[in-house]
């Protein structure tokens, strides 16, 4: 198989060494194709890391990519066609034998080999079930198992029945039909999954997650005693590696801009030009859904103090006097081990916490979680299909008849610090921008469920498509359909638009470039059309490594999950006689998906022999928090939409003046604003200064103040998540041998950016120290060095020496660092590679985005309302980044429920691009007006 690709490159190379100019390149690939593809790694150190030989480089960037190898970061990014037109290479086009070709295709195959790997070395979870999935069970292998007890209800449990007992367990009825509340009975054979209350899982190795208990040999080696939960201490780091400076702090005045919210106001912030201040909240709002460790707003019981020395106080003005409460613990105590092949694990980590919402994305931030978050979702009284929002005032515009949310009522239960605001099942950390997404996803159900309505007034008696499982063979006409089907149906397409929207609008334009569009179309909705090579190579990569199964019952499914080729979403929502559960749709043939088979439901899931939630590791790169502006630029849109009217701060639209802010001045002007104005960049010296002086009235402490990004660095601490470097190995990743490898040395040496680097190096080496080290002390398992020896204390550098503490920096301090990113990446190279595994986990795991991802659940019109954005399908105009796409999701949603924003939205591709940004040619980063935005004053601003 390999010398069979290898031959197939080999043609491709001759061909190219026919045409080309540049020479050397197609010698390097002619070698490349000679090797064949590299195998998957056998064991974690011998992994990929993103770093390919020298040959590959030259054959997909050229020289450039070559010099770039020296570096820890991946290669793919220095390929050409990766970043902007000036990456593009000089031979022609983009066929996949150019240069331009050869990059992108390389790009993607390196990605697939990060995502492969990831998925292999990187599943570990907290509830139970490693020790089989190291050992596997009854002579199936742990990455093949696909139920486990530990996924059972327990005896007492009220559906404890109806499941199954003590019997084999598989949720059936009514248990299986929509979203249940609580996250129960998504995989109908391991009911608890993913539910409200489970642990959090980790994608690091359990003896590397708490470092500062110093419970193993080579932790103690890789941090000596530096570390502790408040040392190096969290509130001097924030002052000084994460404030925001101010260039006129009268102006700002920490975040409170001038009375009035006067537009003389003026906070600096360094912005991503590229990505807006709707994309920061809309990740606020998405991680509303995934994970929460909090129970109703608060932590444990009782208070810690969170560091600030009395001589760091007054120089660095942090305060001694704050209190949190601390982290909820779920399991503590001595972890039990196992042995397997003569090595000894650990069952758990030494601690473990539980995400308190469902894991699944259900936008349960919205419809609830358990019973307590349900009772703060208000139906509309005349239709109990319908969520319940009102008009509020007199304002023009065609969206203002929509309504607006519900407030909390004294009778709903209610955390004191809540009220005055929106009435929704996760009111905590209460933005403005929360007011705005459920404020349109609420109008969006609604929406849905007139355009039902409309269809039963026209077709009462046609097929809904829509089957109660009890009676699977019974057809439910529309008119048959009732207000709480209606309602549960609406919030499986709503949830569905929201992964759509996050899978292929927001990540694209987080991580803007080609590769990324292509690798997230994909993971929607299939693999690599249009790039052959690719889709090849892969089939190549999973058939070698892992062997060719047809059979969905068998193995771990590799070969149809990566080579099938019909992407995540849907995945196995067609069962056809002959082939592959994972088969791509194909007309001509007969589906013969059943509702009474619970091998169709379910069998388009895949947890990869572990099962679904978010680990730990998650949570900390979404620790988004630099996202933050200080000042909202007010603008409205039916007068002068360029003219900046006011400066709102962030911190006076917090919990319930959010809904103030939001009732007073309306969607649509709220839109506007906050679709225009760039966000913050994810870096170091970016955090807002508000956010450090938090009031938190909650907390009976000195101060009453909280500073949330000391806190982001506690918090991880507290649930054990490893320091940067080893995190960095953990994932694949090559470590740093010092803070200077974070520094761009593509950057022109003298540089004001390249000084601004080496100026924040010298910070973070003043917060984080150096020592000397000992070639002695071994620090990892998880990586060894080039020669095969195992990685010191020293990291290549000589015995003794003075060398930078960077095996522990916290590691949000780590990812923020990291000025090396590929073009148009919002966020770090660490942070993406979280993102690789779990993004594609959530949606491989989820029946409802895979095999149930039908008309019996969804109807036919929920069904289509998905796959074309809305009730019929739109096309944008020209050829964005060379490529014909449909209008982009949010947009369809936000030309729905705001539609007075039908002229400014007309020029925008994608809502997370600044909308009045001139998106140029090829993926450019420039920040530049679109024709009749030239006065908008934000452009007069440098980057
Ligand atoms: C004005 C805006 C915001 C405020 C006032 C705010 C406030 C807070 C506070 C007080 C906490 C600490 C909870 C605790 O551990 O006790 C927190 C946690 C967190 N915030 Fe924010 N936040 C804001 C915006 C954002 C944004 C834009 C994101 C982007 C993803 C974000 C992501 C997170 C995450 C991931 C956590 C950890 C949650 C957990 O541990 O379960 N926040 N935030």
């Amino acid at each position: 198989m390999r010398k069979e690709f290898g031959s197939l490159l080999l043609a491709t190379a001759m061909v190219l060494a026919g045409c080309a100019t540049h020479g050397d390149a197609v010698d390097a690939c002619l070698r490349v194709a000679q090797r064949g593809l590299r195998p998957v790694a056998g064991d974690r150190t011998e992994r990929f890391l993103g770093k390919v030989d020298e040959d590959t480089a030259r054959c997909r960037g050229g020289e450039r990519a070559v010099t770039a190898r020296s570096v820890p970061w991946t290669d793919w990014q220095n390929y050409w066609a990766t970043a902007d037109a000036g990456s593009r290479g000089p031979g022609s086009g983009d066929t996949h034998l150019s240069e331009n070709g050869r990059g992108i295709d390389g790009a993607l195959l390196d990605l697939e080999y990060q995502r492969i790997e990831l998925i292999k070395f990187n599943l570990f979870d907290s509830g139970g079930t490693y020790a089989d999935y190291v050992r596997g069970r009854d002579g199936v292998a742990g990455p093949a198992l696909k139920v486990w007890p530990e996924m059972r209800l327990p005896k007492g449990h009220p559906l404890y029945d109806a499941v199954g007992g003590d019997q084999a367990q598989v949720c059936g009825g009514e248990l299986i039909r929509f979203r249940g509340l609580t996250g129960l009975c998504n995989d109908i054979k391991n009911p608890l999954m993913g539910s409200a209350s489970m642990p959090f899982a980790r994608n690091v190795q359990f003896d590397v997650t708490f470092p500062e208990l110093g419970q193993n040999e080579l932790a103690r080696n890789r941090h000596g005693d530096r570390l502790g939960l408040l040392k190096p201490d969290p509130q001097l780091i924030s002052r000084k590696l994460f404030t925001r400076a101010q260039s006129q702090p009268d102006r700002c005045r920490e975040g409170h801009g001038l009375p009035g919210d006067s537009a003389d106001a003026s906070c600096d912030y360094k912005k991503a030009p590229f990505f807006n201040v709707l994309a920061a909240f809309w990740i606020q709002f998405m991680t509303h859904d995934w994970f929460s460790h909090l129970q109703e707003g608060h932590n444990a019981p009782g208070t810690m103090a969170v560091g600030c020395a009395a001589d760091a106080a007054e120089t660095l003005k942090c305060r001694p006097g704050d209190r949190i409460d601390p982290s909820y613990v779920a399991q503590s105590g001595d972890p039990a081990s196992f042995t397997h092949r003569d090595r000894t694990y650990l069952t758990r980590p030494p601690k473990t916490t539980s995400n308190t919402v469902t894991a699944w994305w259900d936008a349960s931030q919205i419809y609830g979680y358990d019973e307590t978050s349900r009772r703060r979702v208000k139906r509309a009284p005349g239709d109990a299909a319908k969520l319940l929002l009102s008009p509020v005032g007199q304002r023009a515009g065609g969206g203002e008849r929509l309504g607006y949310l519900p407030l909390l009522e004294a009778s709903d239960p209610m955390n004191p610090q809540w009220a005055g605001q929106e009435a929704t099942a996760f009111p905590d950390n209460w933005t403005i921008g929360m007011s705005f997404y459920h404020t349109v996803f609420a109008r969006e159900h609604n929406l849905f469920v007139d355009t039902f309505r409309a269809q039963t007034a026209r077709t009462p008696d046609a097929d809904s498509g829509l089957r109660n499982p009890l009676r699977p063979a019974q057809v439910i006409r529309y008119r048959d359909v009732t207000a709480d089907e209606l309602f549960e149906v609406a919030r499986l397409v709503v949830s569905a638009e929201i992964a759509k929207i996050h899978t292929t609008e927001w990540t694209p334009q987080l991580l803007y470039d080609e590769p990324l569009y292509l690798g997230m179309n994909a993971n929607w909705s299939g693999l690599f059309r249009g790039r052959e090579l690719v889709q090849a190579a892969l089939e190549k990569i999973t058939v070698n490594n892992f062997g060719r199964s047809t059979d969905a019952k068998k193995a771990t499914q590799w070969y149809s999950v990566f080579a099938s080729g019909p992407g995540i979403f849907g995945l196995g929502n067609r069962v056809y006689a002959d082939d592959a559960i994972f088969a791509a749709y194909d007309p001509a043939k007969t589906d013969l998906w059943s509702l009474s088979n619970p091998d169709h439901v379910n069998g388009g899931v895949n947890h990869f022999g572990s099962p679904f939630n978010f680990p730990e590791e998650f949570v900390t790169v979404y620790r988004l928090h630099t996202m933050v502006p200080d000042l909202i630029e007010y603008r409205e849109w039916n007068a002068d939409p360029n003219r900046v009217r006011t400066k709102v701060p962030v911190v006076d639209t917090f919990r319930g003046r959010a809904t103030q802010a939001m009732r007073e001045r309306g969607l649509a002007n709220w839109a506007l604003s906050m679709g225009r104005q760039r966000l913050g960049l994810l870096t170091l010296q970016n955090h807002p200064q508000f956010l450090q002086n938090l009031e938190l009235p909650r907390l009976a402490s000195a101060t009453g103040k909280i500073d949330v990004a000391a806190l982001d660095l506690i918090r991880d601490r507290e649930r054990g998540v490893p320091r940067f470097n080893e995190f960095r190995r953990q994932y694949g990743l090559r470590q740093l041998a010092s803070f200077d490898d974070f520094v761009d040395t593509r950057l022109a040496k003298g540089s004001p950016e390249r000084a601004e680097q080496e100026r924040l190096i010298g910070v973070l080496r003043e917060v984080y120290g150096q020592h000397r080290c000992d070639v002695a002390k071994v620090i990892t398992e998880a990586q060894v060095n080039a020669d095969g020896t195992k990685i010191n204390d020293c990291l290549g550098h000589p015995n003794g020496s003075l060398v930078d503490n960077v095996e522990d920096v916290d590691t949000v301090v780590g990812w923020l660092s990291e000025f090396v990113r590929p073009h148009g990446f919002a966020i770090s190279e660490t942070q993406f590679q979280v993102f690789i595994l779990n993004a594609s986990r959530r949606l491989f795991s989820d029946r409802f985005f895979t095999s149930s991802f039908r008309p019996e659940f969804y109807t036919q019109l929920g069904v289509r309302w998905v796959n074309q954005n809305g009730p019929d399908a739109r096309m944008e105009k020209g050829k964005p980044n060379g490529h014909e796409m449909e209008v982009s999701p949010l947009k369809r949603v936000l030309l729905r429920t705001i539609p007075e924003l039908a002229p400014e939205l007309d020029s925008v591709v994608n809502a997370f691009d600044p909308w009045a940004r001139d998106r140029g040619e090829y993926y450019s980063l420039e920040w530049k007006p679109r024709r009749g935005a030239e006065s908008d004053a934000a452009f007069k601003e440098a980057r």
